[in-house]
Protein backbone atom coordinates (compact mmCIF):
# COMPACT_ATOMS: atom_id res chain seq x y z
CA UNK A 1 0.00 0.00 0.00
CA UNK A 2 1.57 3.07 -0.52
CA UNK A 3 1.21 6.87 1.36
CA UNK A 4 -1.56 7.72 -0.89
CA UNK A 5 -3.78 4.39 -0.51
CA UNK A 6 -2.79 4.82 3.15
CA UNK A 7 -4.34 7.99 3.76
CA UNK A 8 -7.58 7.37 1.77
CA UNK A 9 -8.31 4.78 3.26
CA UNK A 10 -7.34 5.68 6.70
CA UNK A 11 -9.19 8.50 7.73
CA UNK A 12 -13.29 8.89 8.65
CA UNK A 13 -15.73 7.22 6.36
CA UNK A 14 -17.90 9.07 4.27
CA UNK A 15 -21.01 10.14 5.97
CA UNK A 16 -24.11 8.54 4.98
CA UNK A 17 -26.12 11.34 2.96
CA UNK A 18 -22.64 12.16 1.55
CA UNK A 19 -22.39 8.67 0.30
CA UNK A 20 -26.04 9.01 -1.30
CA UNK A 21 -25.34 11.44 -3.12
CA UNK A 22 -22.40 9.88 -4.73
CA UNK A 23 -24.39 7.33 -5.82
CA UNK A 24 -27.22 9.45 -7.19
CA UNK A 25 -24.36 11.24 -9.04
CA UNK A 26 -23.45 8.61 -10.91
CA UNK A 27 -26.58 7.30 -11.40
CA UNK A 28 -28.25 10.36 -12.49
CA UNK A 29 -25.20 12.02 -14.29
CA UNK A 30 -23.04 11.02 -17.20
CA UNK A 31 -19.91 12.93 -15.20
CA UNK A 32 -19.24 10.78 -11.97
CA UNK A 33 -15.46 11.29 -12.30
CA UNK A 34 -16.41 15.73 -11.62
CA UNK A 35 -17.43 14.99 -8.05
CA UNK A 36 -14.87 15.18 -5.23
CA UNK A 37 -13.90 11.78 -4.17
CA UNK A 38 -14.03 10.49 -0.71
CA UNK A 39 -10.79 11.49 0.17
CA UNK A 40 -10.87 14.92 -0.78
CA UNK A 41 -14.03 15.45 0.48
CA UNK A 42 -13.02 14.76 3.84
CA UNK A 43 -10.01 17.11 3.47
CA UNK A 44 -12.63 20.15 2.52
CA UNK A 45 -14.81 19.18 5.72
CA UNK A 46 -11.46 19.34 7.97
CA UNK A 47 -10.22 22.26 6.09
CA UNK A 48 -13.62 24.04 6.69
CA UNK A 49 -14.16 22.87 10.21
CA UNK A 50 -10.50 24.12 10.97
CA UNK A 51 -11.17 28.00 9.47
CA UNK A 52 -14.88 27.74 10.54
CA UNK A 53 -15.42 30.42 7.20
CA UNK A 54 -18.62 33.46 7.88
CA UNK A 55 -18.03 33.38 3.91
CA UNK A 56 -17.30 30.54 2.02
CA UNK A 57 -17.04 30.31 -1.97
CA UNK A 58 -17.07 27.28 -4.19
CA UNK A 59 -17.08 27.97 -8.15
CA UNK A 60 -17.91 24.93 -9.42
CA UNK A 61 -21.30 22.76 -7.83
CA UNK A 62 -21.71 20.38 -10.21
CA UNK A 63 -23.76 17.95 -7.17
CA UNK A 64 -23.22 19.54 -4.65
CA UNK A 65 -21.17 17.17 -3.32
CA UNK A 66 -18.11 19.46 -2.34
CA UNK A 67 -20.65 21.79 -1.21
CA UNK A 68 -22.01 19.51 1.79
CA UNK A 69 -18.74 19.20 2.63
CA UNK A 70 -17.90 22.69 3.15
CA UNK A 71 -20.90 23.57 5.09
CA UNK A 72 -19.94 20.97 7.66
CA UNK A 73 -17.44 23.80 8.88
CA UNK A 74 -19.33 26.70 7.88
CA UNK A 75 -19.23 29.11 10.96
CA UNK A 76 -23.18 28.98 12.66
CA UNK A 77 -23.80 32.54 10.93
CA UNK A 78 -22.00 32.11 7.88
CA UNK A 79 -22.91 31.79 4.36
CA UNK A 80 -21.69 29.35 1.51
CA UNK A 81 -21.75 30.75 -1.51
CA UNK A 82 -21.70 28.00 -4.75
CA UNK A 83 -22.16 28.64 -8.51
CA UNK A 84 -22.85 26.63 -11.09
CA UNK A 85 -24.12 27.35 -14.54
CA UNK A 86 -25.92 24.02 -15.28
CA UNK A 87 -29.53 24.61 -13.90
CA UNK A 88 -30.05 20.21 -15.17
CA UNK A 89 -27.82 19.57 -11.71
CA UNK A 90 -30.16 21.69 -9.25
CA UNK A 91 -32.66 18.92 -8.47
CA UNK A 92 -30.33 16.90 -7.10
CA UNK A 93 -29.10 19.72 -4.78
CA UNK A 94 -32.61 20.28 -4.26
CA UNK A 95 -33.03 16.90 -3.21
CA UNK A 96 -29.85 16.52 -1.05
CA UNK A 97 -28.72 19.14 0.05
CA UNK A 98 -32.08 19.90 2.21
CA UNK A 99 -31.61 16.74 4.16
CA UNK A 100 -27.91 18.56 5.83
CA UNK A 101 -27.97 20.18 8.96
CA UNK A 102 -27.93 24.24 7.71
CA UNK A 103 -28.77 24.00 4.55
CA UNK A 104 -30.28 27.01 4.79
CA UNK A 105 -26.89 28.49 4.98
CA UNK A 106 -26.17 27.54 1.53
CA UNK A 107 -26.80 30.54 -1.08
CA UNK A 108 -26.55 28.53 -4.26
CA UNK A 109 -25.56 31.14 -8.07
CA UNK A 110 -27.10 30.08 -11.43
CA UNK A 111 -24.17 31.54 -14.17
CA UNK A 112 -20.15 31.68 -14.78
CA UNK A 113 -17.70 31.81 -11.92
CA UNK A 114 -16.43 35.04 -13.35
CA UNK A 115 -19.85 36.74 -13.65
CA UNK A 116 -20.55 36.21 -9.83
CA UNK A 117 -16.57 37.45 -8.95
CA UNK A 118 -16.97 40.15 -11.04
CA UNK A 119 -19.96 41.60 -9.31
CA UNK A 120 -18.98 40.20 -5.58
CA UNK A 121 -19.22 43.64 -3.50
CA UNK A 122 -17.50 42.90 -0.59
CA UNK A 123 -19.47 45.46 1.75
CA UNK A 124 -22.81 43.17 0.69
CA UNK A 125 -21.22 40.19 0.51
CA UNK A 126 -18.64 39.85 2.80
CA UNK A 127 -15.29 39.14 2.38
CA UNK A 128 -14.26 35.54 1.56
CA UNK A 129 -12.79 33.54 4.18
CA UNK A 130 -12.25 30.32 1.70
CA UNK A 131 -12.56 29.54 -1.41
CA UNK A 132 -12.71 26.07 -3.54
CA UNK A 133 -11.66 27.19 -6.79
CA UNK A 134 -13.01 23.95 -8.90
CA UNK A 135 -15.29 25.34 -12.03
CA UNK A 136 -13.31 25.18 -15.35
CA UNK A 137 -9.74 25.05 -15.53
CA UNK A 138 -8.68 27.21 -18.36
CA UNK A 139 -10.61 30.23 -16.62
CA UNK A 140 -8.68 29.54 -12.86
CA UNK A 141 -5.92 32.00 -13.54
CA UNK A 142 -8.52 34.79 -13.99
CA UNK A 143 -10.50 33.54 -11.19
CA UNK A 144 -7.87 33.59 -9.13
CA UNK A 145 -6.67 37.30 -10.15
CA UNK A 146 -10.84 38.14 -9.41
CA UNK A 147 -10.24 36.16 -6.33
CA UNK A 148 -7.93 37.93 -5.11
CA UNK A 149 -8.97 41.20 -3.69
CA UNK A 150 -12.55 39.63 -1.80
CA UNK A 151 -10.83 37.43 0.06
CA UNK A 152 -10.43 38.61 4.04
CA UNK A 153 -7.17 38.98 5.20
CA UNK A 154 -7.17 35.59 6.77
CA UNK A 155 -9.04 34.13 3.09
CA UNK A 156 -7.82 30.95 1.87
CA UNK A 157 -8.29 28.98 -1.48
CA UNK A 158 -8.02 25.51 -2.65
CA UNK A 159 -7.47 25.07 -5.70
CA UNK A 160 -8.96 20.99 -7.17
CA UNK A 161 -7.09 18.90 -9.87
CA UNK A 162 -3.77 20.83 -9.99
CA UNK A 163 -1.84 17.03 -10.34
CA UNK A 164 -4.19 16.79 -13.49
CA UNK A 165 -3.06 12.94 -13.00
CA UNK A 166 0.31 13.90 -13.40
CA UNK A 167 0.10 14.63 -17.10
CA UNK A 168 1.71 18.63 -16.58
CA UNK A 169 5.19 17.52 -17.06
CA UNK A 170 7.66 15.50 -18.91
CA UNK A 171 8.05 15.03 -22.64
CA UNK A 172 4.66 13.87 -23.11
CA UNK A 173 3.13 16.43 -21.37
CA UNK A 174 -0.43 17.36 -21.88
CA UNK A 175 -1.25 20.39 -23.94
CA UNK A 176 -4.61 22.19 -24.73
CA UNK A 177 -6.24 25.08 -22.65
CA UNK A 178 -7.19 23.41 -19.29
CA UNK A 179 -3.25 21.77 -18.68
CA UNK A 180 -1.85 24.84 -20.60
CA UNK A 181 -3.56 27.09 -17.27
CA UNK A 182 -2.77 24.47 -14.46
CA UNK A 183 0.65 24.59 -15.47
CA UNK A 184 0.39 28.57 -15.50
CA UNK A 185 -1.25 28.25 -12.06
CA UNK A 186 1.29 26.06 -10.57
CA UNK A 187 3.84 28.05 -11.38
CA UNK A 188 2.48 31.33 -10.34
CA UNK A 189 1.38 29.92 -6.96
CA UNK A 190 5.02 28.39 -7.09
CA UNK A 191 6.90 31.42 -7.86
CA UNK A 192 4.49 34.36 -6.16
CA UNK A 193 6.07 35.92 -3.58
CA UNK A 194 2.94 37.25 -2.34
CA UNK A 195 1.04 34.26 -1.69
CA UNK A 196 1.52 31.32 0.53
CA UNK A 197 1.08 27.91 -0.96
CA UNK A 198 0.72 24.12 -0.19
CA UNK A 199 0.43 21.35 -2.19
CA UNK A 200 -1.43 18.49 -0.98
CA UNK A 201 -1.35 15.45 -2.17
CA UNK A 202 -4.97 14.37 -2.35
CA UNK A 203 -7.39 13.28 -4.94
CA UNK A 204 -5.94 14.70 -8.13
CA UNK A 205 -3.76 17.20 -6.58
CA UNK A 206 -5.33 20.21 -3.92
CA UNK A 207 -3.40 23.10 -3.56
CA UNK A 208 -3.83 25.34 -0.57
CA UNK A 209 -3.07 29.32 -1.06
CA UNK A 210 -3.29 32.22 1.08
CA UNK A 211 -1.91 35.68 1.17
CA UNK A 212 1.23 35.60 2.56
C1 LIG B 1 -15.31 19.54 -11.24
S1 LIG B 1 -17.01 19.95 -11.23
C2 LIG B 1 -17.25 20.54 -9.59
C3 LIG B 1 -17.23 19.46 -8.54
C4 LIG B 1 -17.71 19.90 -7.20
N1 LIG B 1 -17.02 21.10 -6.75
C5 LIG B 1 -17.49 18.80 -6.18
O1 LIG B 1 -16.78 19.03 -5.19
O2 LIG B 1 -18.04 17.69 -6.36
C6 LIG B 1 -17.07 21.43 -12.17
C7 LIG B 1 -18.43 22.08 -12.27
O3 LIG B 1 -18.22 23.43 -12.62
C8 LIG B 1 -19.20 23.84 -13.55
N2 LIG B 1 -18.57 24.92 -14.29
C9 LIG B 1 -17.56 24.83 -15.19
N3 LIG B 1 -17.19 26.04 -15.62
C10 LIG B 1 -17.98 26.94 -14.96
C11 LIG B 1 -18.06 28.35 -14.98
N4 LIG B 1 -17.23 29.07 -15.74
N5 LIG B 1 -18.97 28.94 -14.20
C12 LIG B 1 -19.81 28.20 -13.43
N6 LIG B 1 -19.79 26.86 -13.38
C13 LIG B 1 -18.86 26.23 -14.13
C14 LIG B 1 -19.48 22.60 -14.38
O4 LIG B 1 -20.79 22.69 -14.97
C15 LIG B 1 -19.35 21.49 -13.34
O5 LIG B 1 -20.58 21.18 -12.77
Amino acid sequence: MDLLDFASNSGSSEPPLLSALRTATWQRTRHGRLMSDVHTGRVLAMVSRMIQPRIALELGTFTGYGTLCLLEGLHPEGTLHTVERNDELFPLHDEFWPRAEGHGRIHRHHGEAMAVLANWDVETHGAIDLAYVDADKQGVNAQLDALLPLLSEEGWMLFDNTWWSGTLDGPDAATGPKPDALRALNERLRMDATLETVVLPVGDGLTMARKA
